[in-house]
């Protein structure tokens, strides 16, 4: 069945590269990525899971943690790290699941037959501290994802979890916010305390509250 935002991720078992996961205990009370791979030995996921690699400071420094999925055995994960390092520069510093028996893949509805009947699509779940999916990403297994954009979601969403905003078209960390329209003026003046503009009566617009 297919995942919306808002529903519980659904919670598993699985080996990775790192060991046996048990995917709720895991999490803790951290906030979660889980994003799934076509096949192993593909050029697209090897450039994916060193850019990955390499940003885990940025997720960790966020309080995110971060895990792969591919549909093949972590006997050939592990052997796929190998050029993974090489060719990225980047060893895999975070779990990869292993998901022969498709299992998580059908559990997180990331095979599209009318795609490809056994290979995942391109999945990204962001999970919240609640366990809940607060975005899901599908892409094609030919183009590559964005992850500074995964990242800059992630910086809304944390955002608009403790302030009353919400975050304009490309916004980036430290830019402007907007006032959510259910907050009153009168409310909004001790909540920001900077001021903002009124564009229009819904669209106000206020410095980022955390800043
Ligand atoms: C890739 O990662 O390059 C890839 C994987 C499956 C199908 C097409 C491309």
């Amino acid at each position: 069945m297919a995942i919306r935002l808002g529903d519980m991720a659904p919670d598993f078992e699985a080996d990775t590269t790192q060991g046996k996961l048990k995917f709720h205990e895991w999490l803790g009370s951290s906030w979660g990525v889980l994003f799934s791979h076509p096949k192993d030995f593909t050029p697209v996921c090897t450039t994916e899971l060193g850019t990955v690699a390499k940003l885990k400071p940025e997720f960790d420094k966020r309080n995110v943690k971060v895990a792969g999925l591919s549909v093949d055995s972590v006997v050939d994960h592990e052997r796929w790290a190998g050029d993974i390092q090489e060719t990225q520069g980047a060893a895999l510093n975070f779990p990869l699941i292993g998901d022969p028996d498709r299992k998580v893949s059908n559990l997180y509805d990331m095979i599209h037959p009318n795609a490809s009947d056994t290979l995942t699509v391109r999945s990204v779940f962001i999970i919240g501290p609640d366990k809940k999916v607060k975005l899901s990403l599908t892409y094609p297994a030919s183009t590559g994802r964005n992850f500074d954009e995964i990242l800059r979601v992630i910086d809304s969403l944390q955002l608009t979890a403790n302030h009353q905003v919400a975050t304009p078209a490309n916004w980036k960390d430290g830019e402007d916010c907007i006032i959510v329209t259910s907050l009153s003026d009168a409310d909004a003046k001790g909540k920001f305390p900077k001021g903002w503009k009124t564009l229009k009566p819904y669209l106000r617009v206020t410095p980022q509250p955390n800043k």
